[in-house]
């Protein structure tokens, strides 16, 4: 894909597809769950997948994959291999499987990204999806699979409801749910958390991590309210350290240190670090895509690094 090619706007505006409303997230009926776990932004990373699995035996746990588990996964046998594992869990659609899974392909990433995100990073994002794409079009079988997924899931764990979805309470690639917007919550995002009748909230889209709670006085529900965004399962999320990042939400503690967490209505909510194997991550990275590639340019500081977010960024009002 090049500039020539790409459909106006690509990676900066929310396909009209994308949208749904807070009050039709709360209508499907909640599937039981003593301990989720929540992998938003797996990113294609293999190393990561293996650990998440690791973790699940170890609980004996559920899981939900909420969407962008395809990203770096851009070679063949990487894309099926993830993709058939990850299909046997339960997973929502994120943009990136929403626009592999798109006939004909629309020829952006569907990110959404807000005007704070350069030019380039929307342009390397679109590059990374259209070579993704040539892949994802050898393995119509997986398209097919990935475009009957849903973009929300309700869960009740314990006696709360938990509303899983990719982006935010309106759309499948919604910024609204960032580390910034929830810092200070607009009137509308307030609303529309409200509106999705859940005590917990899980997303994650916007790659970086944050987990906070609203009171009940300020949403006007019966109970407080959880929003917790994992950052990316199969990326560094912090300055300080390499580790991908998950949320776990339990009727039980849980049995290991988390890097954050919360306790409500006897419901724990935490982030949990996910330590892949950081070298094998990045010589995989890089066989696939070498220094000048977009990915490379766009994500490689980050892969090798950390994010620039601190954990004082991402712990939100109610986390310790
Ligand atoms: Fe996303």
């Amino acid at each position: 894909m090049n500039k020539a090619t790409e459909a106006p706007d690509s990676g900066r505006v929310c396909p009209l597809d994308y949208r749904y409303t807070p009050a039709a997230l709360a209508l499907p009926p909640a599937t039981a769950a003593d301990t989720l776990y929540v992998v938003g932004g797996l990113y294609g990373n293999p190393f990561a997948l293996k650990e998440v699995e690791k973790l699940l035996e170890d609980e004996n746990a559920q899981c939900i994959f909420n969407g962008d588990f395809n990203w770096f996964n851009c070679s063949d046998r990487d894309f099926v291999s993830l993709n058939e594992t990850v299909l046997k869990h339960d997973c929502i659609r994120g943009n990136v499987e929403t626009e592999l899974a798109r006939r004909p392909f629309g020829g952006g990433c569907g990110c959404g990204y807000p005007a704070s995100v350069s030019d380039n990073v929307v342009d390397w994002s679109n590059s990374i999806i259209a070579r993704l794409n040539t892949t994802a079009s050898n393995h119509q079988l997986l398209q097919a699979d990935l475009q009957v997924l849903p973009v929300s899931k309700r869960y009740q764990v314990g006696d709360s409801t938990v509303q899983v979805i990719h982006g935010d309470c309106r759309s499948l690639a919604g910024w609204s749910l960032s580390r910034e917007n929830l810092s200070n919550p607009d009137t509308g995002t307030i609303k529309d958390i409200a509106a999705c009748n859940a005590q917990i909230i899980a997303c994650t889209h916007t790659c970086e991590p944050i987990a906070t709670t609203l009171k009940s006085a300020v949403t006007g529900t019966q109970k407080d309210i959880a929003v917790i965004n994992n950052g990316a399962a199969g990326m560094p999320n912090f300055s300080h350290d390499l580790f991908g990042m998950v949320t776990r939400i339990s009727t039980r503690a849980a049995p290991t240190a988390t890097v954050y967490g919360t306790e409500l209505d006897g419901v724990y909510i935490d982030a949990i670090a996910l330590r892949y194997d950081q070298n094998a991550f990045l010589q995989w990275f890089l066989e696939h895509w070498p220094a000048g590639t977009p990915a490379y340019q766009s994500y490689f500081t980050r892969l090798s690094n950390g994010a620039k977010t601190t954990l004082t960024d991402a712990r939100g009002i109610g986390f310790t």
